[in-house]
């Protein structure tokens, strides 16, 4: 979301170091600087930043006790640590104590520019609230982000957070894609008492199995080829915190397993590692897989189902609340108001028939994209069933779908039998962007917020692939 810049505030005893930060984030980013981490903590209460970055070794107070202190003041500020190539240890000790990521320097300036761009979202996950529409009756508000709705299937969802936001407990929470699983999580980490300390997501879809092990137990030196350091993972750098599991249907039967023994007994151990590590995080997960169809057939253990199941928080289909569409509408015209630069009073009489009508197979994430393109369409300050672009839904609609599957269906079999070589994660990331850059004709900035990514990282990854091609010019 466009809303103001992103204060990053910086800290570093070289002088030189300030001036590179200005000169390669300023443009995108409000940048402050401490020489001392002394300084460092003041400006941390202070200037409230978005992102800390933060060198390891300074006179004074080192980087790594700054970092505890920073952690003690607000959990919720992802700390970058930066050092110097051949201080792998001090770095990896950063990530124990719960930095965010470590920098080694001479930077990667992309991938400096990806660290934090991550670790900003992160922080967005944090410090926007949730809230419940139904608190207080409160009318639209779009400081934060709000859960919407007053249907009686949404106040259900609504004594459930309420009941179970405060105690520790694992939370599963399921629905269709777009119902809001995502902004519940929040919502339960903000009334919750760990609701100063961090909150970190992982996407179980969006990584390859052992990758994903890797994000969530670390792994240590050696245990496979490309393992040259110790890794801290998630579940370690988010003691006393929160983690949000998302779609933990993609998760492998080894990962379930490894889950499973964090849940039962509140232990791990890094991959390739037989230290055994005990921490304390409350986990929330979200899946919109038929977890009882996926036991059936094998695909999910019964064991960590039941662990889960304890407590669900199931999500409506909008289809199921219709009710709350004109609400719905209202919040959203407000919230892209702003963004848009249109101030849009309403729907008319047609367009809100046709919008209470629609069937709306994508839920809220639908009516979300398809009042923010009418917004930019519309001509007055009324949207009219013209401005509206609603596919029909259909069986049809479907089958390429299923095409897709089979496509990728094949490209696994191919990989899996060893007749090719290729990779199926950048295979994949290659074919999105270049199927968005089609779609959107070449413009980067709508292809980014298409794929949500970082504009910074999309042009590394059309150089990455090739695809400079498909980019228009300007
Ligand atoms: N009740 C709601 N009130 C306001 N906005 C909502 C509501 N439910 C969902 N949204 C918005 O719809 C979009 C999708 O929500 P979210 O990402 O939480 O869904 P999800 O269930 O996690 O979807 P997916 O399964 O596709 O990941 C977000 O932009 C979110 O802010
Ligand atoms: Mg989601």
């Amino acid at each position: 979301m466009a809303d103001v810049k992103a204060k990053i505030l910086i800290v570093d005893d070289e002088t030189n170091i300030h001036y590179s930060f200005e000169k390669i984030l300023g443009s995108d980013y409000d940048i402050a600087s401490a020489q001392t981490a002394e300084d460092g903590l003041l400006k941390l209460e202070k200037l409230h930043p978005d992102v800390v970055v933060m060198d390891i070794k300074m006179p004074g107070m080192n980087g790594l006790e700054a970092l505890k202190r920073m952690r003690d003041i607000d959990g919720r500020v992802p700390v970058v640590m930066m050092t110097a190539h051949g201080s792998m240890d001090t770095a990896i000790k950063a990530m124990k104590y719960g930095a965010f990521e470590y920098l080694l320097k001479p930077f990667d300036i992309d991938r400096m520019r990806e660290v934090i761009q991550k670790a900003f979202q992160s922080s967005q996950l944090m410090r926007r609230s949730v809230r419940v529409a139904s608190e207080k009756g409160e009318k639209t508000d779009i400081s934060g982000d709000m859960i919407v709705g007053t249907s009686e299937a949404m106040q259900e969802v609504y004594k459930l957070i309420g009941q179970v936001a405060a105690q520790d407990v694992t939370v599963l929470i399921r629905g269709d894609s777009g119902t809001g699983k995502e902004l519940v999580a929040r919502a339960i980490y903000h009334h919750s008492r760990r609701a100063k300390a961090p909150f970190l997501e992982v996407n179980c879809a969006a990584l390859p199995e052992n990758l994903l092990e890797s994000e969530l137990f670390g792994y240590e030196k050696g245990a496979f080829t490309g393992a040259t350091e110790r890794r801290i993972g998630k579940f370690e750098q988010v003691d006393g915190g929160t983690l949000f599991l998302d779609e933990i249907g993609e998760m492998s039967l080894v990962t379930q397993a490894k889950i499973l023994r964090v849940i039962q007994y509140g232990e791990f151990n890094r991959v390739g590692g037989n230290t055994v590590i005990r921490n304390n995080v409350r986990l929330l997960a979200a899946t919109n897989r038929n977890l009882e169809e996926m036991i059936k057939k094998g695909e999910f253990r019964e064991d960590l189902y039941y662990r889960l199941n304890v407590i669900t928080v199931p999500l409506p289909e909008l289809q199921e609340r219709k009710e709350d569409i004109p609400q719905l509408i209202e919040y959203f015209l407000a919230r892209y108001g702003k963004d848009t630069g249109r101030s849009i009073q309403g729907v008319d009489k047609k367009a809100m028939k046709k919008l209470m009508d629609y069937a709306w197979p994508g839920n809220v994430r639908q009516l979300e994209n398809c009042i923010r393109r009418a917004m930019v369409l519309a001509k007055g300050v009324t949207i009219t069933a013209e401005d509206l672009e609603l596919e029909a839904v259909s069986e049809e609609a479907l089958l390429p779908r299923q095409n897709e599957d089979d496509a990728l269906d094949a490209i696994i079999d191919q990989i899996v039998q060893g007749s090719s070589q290729t990779q199926l994660w950048p295979e994949m990331e290659k074919r999105l962007i270049e199927k968005v850059l089609v779609k959107t004709r070449g413009n980067q900035v709508q292809a980014a917020r298409v794929l949500g990514i970082h504009r910074n990282t999309l042009r590394n990854r059309i150089d990455r692939y090739g695809l400079n091609a498909l980019i228009s010019g300007g």
